[in-house]
Formats: structure tokens, C-alpha cells, sequence
């Protein structure tokens, strides 16, 4: 693994993506959707399964009992990675979406009941909100929401407002916006909800890979992301949360491992995080998360963070010179992170990212699986241009003219 110090080596990076080397032709500029994998995590995955692989925690021979442990191993990777303090505070899911309806399913349905309230952000991406409209169907929960500025921003006398009913228990919020590129102040939101008696859970998909994070220091109750975000596979998510609330949460599927004892009329939970893991895990997957993590890690964050500045300073100099384009939200790069949204005037974004597709260009266009957000700004859908490590400036200064073009066949 190659280390950098504080500028980062793009072109370094870049030959570390195999994909990249064989796809010359296209800007991949779709990350917040998906990362493209650097070939230590590829690799990590190939070797375990061709010399390592048998399932874990259950077999009691060699090969069984070393896969369990390089899983273990990956557990604890994920528990330095977040700064948790316990390595049982971390449950492998399948993504960020079963991570969030886990928390709603299993704490949110144990633990609530009707007239109680959550807490959302219109910044919400559909994950962390669909388990909790569902809840509202099933126990009668309250759902009350929290807005932005036209900026972005997360409205604070908002979140006041809402706590001060008292009968919030959870606020769930984003830690980093997949449209608006935004970053709520979680550490003080956590702080103002927890005096108010309420938990915090942050959907931190986004955030985890272009940021640090420490839960401890957050001190936010839950916390979920998913592999394919970070560098790492698709198959795996993780779950954070506070050993005293998983100690309270029943489980929340039922099946193999889950288990301390089964009998025809009952069974008995194991202790998370096995209580949270029924079945077998995503193990390949987790030995690629370790090594995704371990890769960002040895690149360092003052080189993540001002290379991806720079391209987000970048994004906002193209788009911004580009008649009838108008972006979403913050209109500054300066706290905008991972990505940006924008629409053109007289422009389908269906129709410009097709266009745009056909030079190469991968962007996604659509609602981003955020409509209230969406329906707050007054559009239907937008495109939206996001980066990771591996992205250049110059990818995305030539995004301008091949904007510029695609208009221009659009109007005639
Ligand atoms: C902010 C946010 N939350 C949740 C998710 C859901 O992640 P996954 O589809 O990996 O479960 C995404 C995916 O893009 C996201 O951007």
C-alpha cells in the first residue's frame, strides 16, 4: 500500500483503480451513488476467498476459526475507524438502509409508542425516512421535520422548536447531504437533542470516507454507513450504537447465530453484536471494508480533504459560468463536501445526463432518493456531480463545455 503525505498524488491514486486504467473514456463523477474500488480491496477479497475463505463463527477446525478471526479482525478495524469504545458497539448490515431500519425496526419498535415523536431533516435521504413513516403507520408515531434555509442549512430555531414539545425521543439527521453536498453541525445538534432527552442517529453514507469521524466525541447514539461508500464492496453496511441501548434492543432478525439457545416454544438472544447478525454475514465483504478503511487511513485526511476542496472548488467554478445553470443550495464551495446539485433552465436533467453520458460523463440525474428535499427547493429532480479521491480537476473543468454543448442540442 503506497502512503502520502499531505499533498495527495492523484495520478498515484488513480493507478490504483483498475477500473479507471480500463475505462480512460469515461469521468466518473458519481461517487456519492457509488465508489469505484481500489485494487487492495479487490485484491484483499480475492486472496481470502481463494486461500482463507469458510464461514465464521461456527466451525471449530483451523480454516474456520482464522476466517472467524480476520472477520473479527475487521470488526475492530471499523471500531478504530469510528472511535467507538467498544468493539461490540458494531454490528455488520447489509448498507446504510438496513443499518437505519434496524434502529426504527428494533429500538424504534420496541422502545416507542403512540404520541412519541422522531425528528427528521428535510435533507433526509428516503432511508432514514421510509422506517419511520412506517413506524408512524404502525404504532402511530409522530414524525416531525426540521427545515433548511435556501442555502441548505439546517434551520436551528427549527430543531428548538421540535424539541421543545417534548416528546422527541429520536432525531435522525444526516451527517453530509447526498444532494446538497451540506454538513449539519451533527456534534451540536447531538448535544441540544441529548438535553432535551432525545437520541441522535446520523446517516452518515456520505460522510464516512471524505471526513473523520469519532463517535465518542459526537457522542451520537446511533450511526450508520455503508461499505461501498468508503472505497470498500457493496453487501456491507455497519451500525453503531451505544452498548447500554443494543443491551436494550430486542433483535432484529431471527435465524442462525442470533442466538444463545432455541427452544420449540422460545429462544434467548445472543449478546450483540451476533443478537443483530442472524445468518451468515457478508464476510468476503468485510475483509474488503477493513482494507478500504486501512487504504484511507494510510492516505491521511489533511490529503483527502484539500484534494477534495479543491475539486469542489472546481465543480462550483465550472457550473457556475454556465448561462441558466443553477445550483442547488450552498452557493459558496466553501461548505459544500462530496457533491453538488443543479438544474438547468429549459433542460430535462433525464435528458442533459444522457447527453452528457454519451461523451462519457457519468453523473446522476433524478430526485437522489431525497423528494422532500427535492420538493423543498421547488424541483422535481436535478443532476448531480460528485467526486471522490480519484476525480481531477480537470475531469470536471471539462464537464463545463460538454454541459454548454448538451444545452445547446437540447434547445434546437
Ligand atoms: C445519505 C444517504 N443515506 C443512505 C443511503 C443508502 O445507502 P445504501 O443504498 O448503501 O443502503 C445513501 C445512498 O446513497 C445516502 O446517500
Amino acid at each position: 500500500m503506497l502512503l502520502f503525505c499531505m499533498a495527495l498524488d492523484c495520478a498515484a491514486i488513480r493507478r490504483q483503480f483498475p477500473f479507471l486504467r480500463k475505462q480512460e473514456h469515461l469521468i466518473y463523477l458519481d461517487s456519492a451513488a457509488s465508489v469505484q474500488k481500489p485494487e487492495c480491496v479487490l485484491q484483499a477479497m480475492d486472496a481470502f476467498s481463494r486461500q482463507k475463505y469458510a464461514n465464521v463463527h461456527r466451525g471449530l477446525y483451523p480454516l474456520s476459526e482464522e476466517a472467524t478471526e480476520l472477520f473479527e479482525q475487521s470488526r475492530e478495524t471499523v471500531r478504530s475507524f469510528l472511535g467507538a469504545r467498544h468493539r461490540d458497539e458494531i454490528i455488520f448490515t447489509k448498507g446504510t438502509t438496513e443499518s437505519l431500519n434496524l434502529v426504527a425496526k428494533s429500538w424504534g419498535n420496541a422502545l416507542l409508542k403512540k404520541g412519541d415523536a422522531v425528528a427528521l431533516t428535510v435533507l433526509e435521504h428516503h432511508s432514514a425516512i421510509v422506517p419511520w413513516l412506517q413506524l408512524k403507520e404502525e404504532k402511530g408515531i409522530e414524525i416531525v421535520w426540521i427545515d433548511i434555509d435556501d442555502q441548505g442549512h439546517l434551520k436551528r430555531d427549527g430543531l428548538t422548536r421540535v424539541l421543545k414539545k417534548g416528546n422527541v425521543r429520536l432525531v435522525s439527521v444526516t451527517g453530509l447531504s447526498n444532494v446538497l453536498g451540506i454538513r449539519p453541525p451533527i456534534k451540536e445538534i447531538i448535544a441540544e437533542a441529548h438535553q432535551a432527552g432525545a437520541l441522535v442517529c446520523i446517516d452518515a453514507a456520505q460522510l464516512v470516507g471524505h471526513h473523520p469521524v469519532s463517535v465518542q466525541e459526537l457522542n451520537c447514539d446511533f450511526f450508520a454507513f455503508s461499505g461501498h461508500k468508503p472505497y470498500g464492496p457493496t453487501g456491507i453496511g455497519v451500525l453503531y450504537a451505544k452498548r447500554e441501548l443494543l443491551r436494550s434492543m430486542p433483535p432484529f432478525l431471527g435465524g442462525g447465530m442470533m442466538i444463545r439457545e432455541v427452544r420449540r416454544n422460545g429462544f434467548t438472544p445472543a449478546d450483540a453484536p451476533q443478537k443483530f447478525e442472524a445468518g451468515t454475514p457478508p464476510i468476503v465483504e468485510a475483509i474488503g471494508l477493513k482494507t478500504a478503511l486501512e487504504w484511507i487511513e494510510a492516505i491521511g485526511w489533511n490529503a483527502i480533504e484539500a484534494h477534495e476542496a479543491a475539486l469542489m472548488n472546481a465543480a462550483y467554478e465550472t457550473l457556475g459560468g454556465i448561462p441558466g445553470l443553477r445550483i442547488l443550495g450552498l452557493q459558496k464551495p466553501s461548505d459544500a463536501s462530496g457533491c453538488v446539485s443543479f438544474v438547468v433552465e429549459g433542460a430535462h436533467p433525464h435528458d442533459l445526463t444522457d447527453l452528457l453520458g454519451q461523451e462519457g460523463f457519468c453523473l446522476r440525474a433524478g430526485h437522489h432518493c431525497a423528494q422532500p428535499l427535492h420538493e423543498r427547493l421547488g424541483v422535481s429532480a436535478s443532476i448531480r456531480l460528485s467526486v471522490a479521491l480519484y476525480n481531477t480537476e480537470e475531469e470536471i473543468r471539462a464537464l463545463g463545455p460538454a454541459i454548454a454543448r448538451a444545452i445547446k442540442v437540447l434547445a434546437t
